[in-house]
């Protein structure tokens, strides 16, 4: 479905990202997880075209797309719930998610508040009186109203009660089973672990391991070298 190699990006004379590898297959759940600072923003930047690679390829079902607007990006299939999410606060929640809606998605607003109770209970309330957890749950639920082929959640549940976050963590659940294809961005890794297939470790602009939770957990020394935990 993606697939990035050799990426090469940076702001202005610093580069960030000096060899990014990412590949993601379809109903694949997948994480990019390393230390702050490390280029995950900035990997995710570049693939959506928020941000011009210097270097490298960016395939999106087997089409070149590195460089491309994020208009076109998206219409190729990529959706994102970047980091610090942001809603049309000024939108009800109901509004919000009707403002991305595409009509070749898979979801409507139905599913949307089946997977998202708590939405459909704050559907006229203004977005931007809703509490972060619930912020998280709208751009999720917009950024699936596009009708994604992959779903990029950066920082998954950052600054959420850990409640909402159990919240999150089942939405994605649900959302592989149901044959999603995923990358997510997110520190937690016990409860990455229950959903995802493969990890992806970045370290200073590079992919420096790919393997599954379980190889992750039987090397703490990767863990302890890479992740500082
Ligand atoms: N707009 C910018 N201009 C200049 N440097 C930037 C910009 N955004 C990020 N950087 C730098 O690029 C590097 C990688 O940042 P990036 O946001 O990609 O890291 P990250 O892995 O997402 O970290 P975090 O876990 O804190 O979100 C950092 O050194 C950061 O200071
Ligand atoms: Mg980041």
């Amino acid at each position: 479905m993606l697939e990035v190699s050799g990426l090469r990006a940076g702001y202005g004379l610093s580069q960030v990202l000096f060899d990014m590898h990412l590949k993601i297959e379809q109903g694949e759940v997948v994480s990019l997880i390393g230390r702050n600072g490390m280029g995950k923003t900035t990997t995710v930047k570049s693939i959506m075209g928020l941000l011009k690679p210097s270097a490298g390829s960016v395939r999106i079902n087997g089409k070149e797309m590195r460089g491309k607007q994020p208009f076109h990006i998206a219409q190729a299939g990529l959706g994102l719930v970047p980091e610090g999410r942001r809603a049309f606060g000024s939108l009800s929640v109901r509004e919000n998610l009707l403002a991305t809606a595409s009509r070749a998605s898979r979801w409507d607003l139905t599913r949307i508040y089946q997977l998202f109770p708590r939405l459909e209970e704050r559907q006229q309330q203004l977005s931007k009186t809703l509490s972060g957890g619930e912020q998280q749950m709208l751009v999720v639920g917009r950024a699936l109203m596009t009708g994604p082929q992959l779903l990029i959640l950066d920082e998954a549940t950052e600054g959420l009660a850990p409640i909402i976050r159990e919240t999150i963590w089942n939405c994605l659940t649900t959302l592989k089973a149901e044959g999603e294809t995923i990358l997510v961005i997110d520190k937690n890794l016990k409860e990455m672990a229950r959903v995802v297939d493969r990890h992806h470790i970045i370290e200073k602009g590079r992919q420096v391991w790919e393997g599954t939770p379980q190889q992750l957990a039987a090397s703490p020394d990767l863990s302890h070298r890479y992740l500082g935990v």
